[in-house]
């Protein structure tokens, strides 16, 4: 049965239009390209990428990961971009669940260790949140991090995604189960209105 209202772009809009580039004070989103694939395994070799997106990455795995983002932009479940800053990819950024029909996505990124502390991720995740509310259109953003990384939380604060409570036990890394901190950005929220850190 079709939907009688849709909060987001209508089914098939991402389908039909190619992956942007996005431009975030100084900074680019672009999409992964196959040449990325040393970026992506150095990545996730570092330590804290490791840690805290629970997963390491051979060179065939950052392949596979590359190859499988325009499928998902085309499938309108997720979306992958590099960050480049001045022709060198510093970090990822990315939609990592899309749900048109609920105008609603999560996102997920992080920054290479050299690139750090200069507002990366701030930065893109706020022009990514623009580009999300005003061509697709959706309600909601979501992130959610781990509450023993407290840099997460800053980003989270930075890019204008309130604090909306902690989801006890919901992330399972090596160490065990950790305590989430939720944060969200809607449509209209003030950018800068983001509310204060829950931990
Ligand atoms: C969290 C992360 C994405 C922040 O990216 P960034 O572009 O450095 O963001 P910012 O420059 O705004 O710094 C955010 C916080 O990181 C910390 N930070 C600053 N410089 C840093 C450095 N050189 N190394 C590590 N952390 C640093 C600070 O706590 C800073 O907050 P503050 O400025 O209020 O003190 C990045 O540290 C990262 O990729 N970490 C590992 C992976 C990760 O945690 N991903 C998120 C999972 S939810």
């Amino acid at each position: 049965m079709p939907l009688l209202v849709g909060p987001a772009v209508p089914p098939g809009w991402m389908a039909a239009s190619p992956q942007p580039r996005i431009a975030a004070e100084g900074l680019l989103l672009r999409p992964w390209q196959p040449a990325d694939r040393p970026t992506v395994v150095a990545g996730y070799a570092d330590p804290a990428i490791q840690r805290w997106h629970c997963r390491s990455m051979t060179d065939g795995e950052a392949a596979d990961w590359i190859a499988a983002w325009p499928g998902r932009w085309r499938g309108e479940t997720g979306a992958g971009w590099a960050i480049v800053d001045a022709d060198r990819v510093v970090g990822q950024l990315s939609l990592r669940r899309v749900v048109l029909a609920e105008g609603l996505a999560e996102v997920s990124y992080w920054v290479l260790p050299g690139a750090r502390g200069r507002r990366v991720a701030p930065r893109t995740l706020a022009a990514l949140a623009e580009w999300c509310f005003g061509t697709l259109r959706l309600h909601r953003l979501e992130l959610s991090h781990s509450t023993a990384n407290p840099p997460s939380c800053r980003v989270a604060q930075r890019a204008g995604f309130a604090a909306e409570g902690t989801k006890r036990g919901e992330g399972y890394h090596v160490d065990g189960w950790h305590d989430m901190h939720l944060h969200a950005r809607l449509a209209g929220d003030d950018a800068t209105g983001a509310t204060t850190s829950t931990g």
